[in-house]
């Protein structure tokens, strides 16, 4: 099976697996989709590190890498970031962090990575980290939020690479095609992280008509075979996937977070504003509950709310790793993923290259199933 985008990039499956997880980029590309290597959570040093191992393991497969562009985030400096959050936000999150019995951190230990990564989105990190987009081979790049900037659609095409962007209206994505990207991802309701308003059944068919004959990527709700072949039915030339990966033997999810999602049920997820600012869909947790009480305060505006939950968040994954929590309790409880609602069916760990086996077997069966359905019909 291809698609004009597969043919373009030389794969044999229309399967892209979003993941900040370099294990999982290069399995997913050494499996036969594409890997694409979210490198917003790290610092430079970091994104230069994975895209050498990366590109050591997949040697001349395709890989991409998605970025935040520096026009998408308010330029606000840390200190200025701190100085602007409330003291009854901090009040209500230390408060948090007592009555789960959450203890500070050690600061002799090492940093570990949190769930919100140890970028600070600054703009010299970020034309660092762009800078290696072109010193390094990926054949996709893929920007976060908002259509990414002529220069750079340029550049990118001078090098050979497909460019795109993420939409979660029909509107965003004329913005990027008429900016002249390759092509657009059209991330729907279900998705994990960032998230739109609109469900992938209407989505999908509604982004591919208006930028037609731009290829579209279908991104939301997608984790098993089925949904591809409706992916591709409603107009979609291959999925885009983020959540599913999350539970593969190759994640680096703390154990903890990842028997979470395991257990979840697709009616786990919350989108709210209590994780970035913005809505994004995450795993309900005692996280999210605690937003929802009466007494908490609302949410920050992005970047702010980032700014300010930070430390704790870094708390909460560093009490989570010590081993000594289950899921139920302290900070085991509290610890929470960005994650759609996908997450019902991710409920057994394997191997991201057995997911995309079993997505493409699956998938064949729902064609099959279908064609039989039409030759009955005559
Ligand atoms: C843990 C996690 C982190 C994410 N971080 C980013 C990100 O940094 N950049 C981005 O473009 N999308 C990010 N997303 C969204 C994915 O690109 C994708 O749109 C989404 O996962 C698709 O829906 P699904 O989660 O149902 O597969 C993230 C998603 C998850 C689950």
């Amino acid at each position: 099976m291809t698609t004009a985008i597969c043919r373009q990039l030389g794969i044999k499956y229309p399967i892209f697996a979003f993941s900040h997880c370099r294990d999982v980029v290069a399995a997913v590309s050494n499996a036969g989709g594409i890997g694409v290597y979210g490198g917003a959570l790290n610092t430079p040093e970091q994104v230069e590190i994975d895209l050498r191992w990366i590109e050591r393991q997949v040697g001349d497969k395709p890989y991409g890498i998605d970025l935040l562009l520096p026009m998408s985030y308010v330029e606000v400096s840390e200190e200025e970031k701190q100085a602007r959050i409330p003291a009854e936000h901090r009040r209500f999150l230390d408060g948090m962090m007592q009555r789960f019995g959450v203890p500070p951190l050690d600061p002799n230990a090492d940093q570990l990575h949190g769930l919100l990564g140890d970028t600070k989105f600054t703009p010299e990190q970020n034309a660092a980290i762009l800078e290696l987009v072109f010193k390094y081979n990926p054949k996709v790049f893929v920007s976060a939020l908002g259509t990414p900037p002529a220069q750079l659609i340029e550049k990118a095409h001078a090098r050979g690479m497909l460019i795109g962007a993420l939409a979660g209206k029909a509107k965003h994505a004329i913005r990027h095609k008429q900016a002249g990207v390759d092509f657009v991802v059209a991330a729907s309701y279900e998705a994990g992280g960032h998230t739109g308003e609109i469900g992938s059944m209407v989505l999908v068919p509604e982004v591919a008509d208006a930028v037609a004959p731009l290829p579209v990527l279908a991104a939301g709700g997608i984790g098993r075979g089925r949904q591809v072949a409706a992916a591709l039915a409603l107009g979609a030339q291959g999925v885009w996937c983020g959540s599913v990966w999350l539970t593969s033997t190759e994640s680096d999810l703390l154990p903890v977070m990842k028997q979470k999602l395991l257990e979840a049920g697709s009616d786990e997820t919350v989108r709210a504003k209590c994780f970035t600012g913005k809505y994004a869909r995450f795993l309900r947790t005692a996280w999210s509950d605690e937003w929802d009480r009466p007494e908490a305060p609302a949410p920050l505006p992005a970047p702010l709310q980032t700014a300010l939950i930070a430390d704790y968040i870094e708390r909460i994954a560093a009490s989570a790793a010590s081993g000594k929590v289950d899921g139920s309790t302290g900070a085991g409880a509290l610890i929470t993923s960005p994650v759609g609602q996908i997450v019902g069916a991710m409920n057994v760990s394997l191997s991201a290259r057995e997911i995309v086996r079993e997505m493409m077997e699956e998938m064949t069966e729902a064609t099959m199933r279908l064609t039989e359905v039409f030759e009955e019909a005559g």
